[in-house]
């Protein structure tokens, strides 16, 4: 992986991932180290966040890297300058970028002009490093992935997306429950079946996903740069809200896993997310860890015996 983008879950393959959740695990114990030490990391971000901005910059501190915040205003991406002269601009300064974008496209561009790495730190198409730290907290609260049942209900959206391509890769069944207009695409339900044949299901009854599942998963319902539809989205979501009830028809043992933010009272109830099965602060914290096994493995650490560390 060192030197690669990763724009997509799927520019990772199944041992990739196995290999950086055991990475993960091994930093996640390790702490502080000084793996990176001359590295550093351009962080360049077109919409808000809390959780991926300081994942990863503590995640390159925490492995004796440099990391740089840009906000939203203040690289205008196609605006101020355009997107091949900021990516060849930036190549200069730093190793690697991670970007978060509203279109998936400008992402592309951004890696095709790049010297250094480009990591997908959330476009309106994919969120890949959150399915990393997902699978990590999974692995770490089952024991394993293969065989598991992950109900996720909702929007088919960026988050949807990269868990059903990563489960689907990692032996993990996989079914989601949306309303019609807003199911997952057809391209990446072919692609995950492609992986798991008949391990994903694609519904619009949030009772038939969830039913016996190991996790249940959801999003919020009108993401970043869909503010403007959220009324009609609550409309089309209204029998789609995680609750007690619907929680109760998964595995006894299930967890409950939100990648935040969370709009309580919409998507999901404070009785599931705040309730004793509910995963979502170590998810978040999952972040830090699944995100310094990625930078490790894409810009090369020094002598830390890792299990994905030499490929
Ligand atoms: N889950 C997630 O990506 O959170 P932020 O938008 O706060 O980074
Ligand atoms: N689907 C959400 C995820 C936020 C982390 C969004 O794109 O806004």
């Amino acid at each position: 992986m060192k030197g690669k983008d990763l724009l997509s879950i799927t520019d990772l393959e199944a041992e990739d991932i196995r290999l950086l959740i055991a990475d993960a695990i091994s930093l996640k114990a390790q702490g502080w180290l000084d793996m990176l030490s001359g590295k550093s990391l351009a962080i360049m971000f077109e919409k808000p966040s809390l959780r991926t901005r300081v994942s990863f910059e503590l995640a390159m501190r925490q492995l004796g890297g440099e990391a740089i915040y840009l906000s939203p205003a203040e690289v205008g991406l196609g605006g101020r300058e355009s997107v091949p002269d900021v990516a060849k601009v930036l190549s200069r300064y730093v190793d690697a970028v991670a970007a978060r974008t509203f279109s998936h496209r400008t992402l592309e561009v951004l890696a095709e002009y790049s010297a250094v790495p480009v990591i997908n730190a959330l476009s309106d198409w994919e969120h890949p490093c959150q399915a990393l730290a997902d699978l990590l907290t999974i692995t770490e609260k089952k024991g394993e992935l293969q065989g598991l049942t992950l109900a996720f209900v909702g929007d088919g959206n960026n988050v949807a997306r990269s868990l059903m391509l990563a489960a689907s890769l990692t032996g993990m069944n996989f079914r989601i429950a949306s309303p019609a207009d807003y199911t997952i695409d057809e391209g990446t339900l072919t692609l995950a079946r492609s992986n798991a044949a008949d391990g994903i299901l694609c519904t619009d009854e949030p009772r038939l996903a969830v039913e016996g599942a190991d996790i249940v998963y959801t999003d919020v319902w009108a993401s970043m740069g869909q503010e403007d539809e959220a009324k009609k989205r609550s409309k089309a979501f209204a029998g789609y809200q995680v609750d007690a009830a619907l929680f109760s028809l998964a595995k006894p043992d299930a967890i409950f896993m939100h990648d935040l933010p969370a709009h309580r009272g919409e998507e999901v109830t404070d009785e599931v997310i705040d309730g004793a099965r509910s995963v979502v602060f170590e998810q978040a914290e999952n972040r830090l860890h699944a995100q310094k096994a990625l930078l490790a493995a894409i810009l090369g650490g020094l002598e830390i015996p890792l299990a994905g560390y030499y490929r």
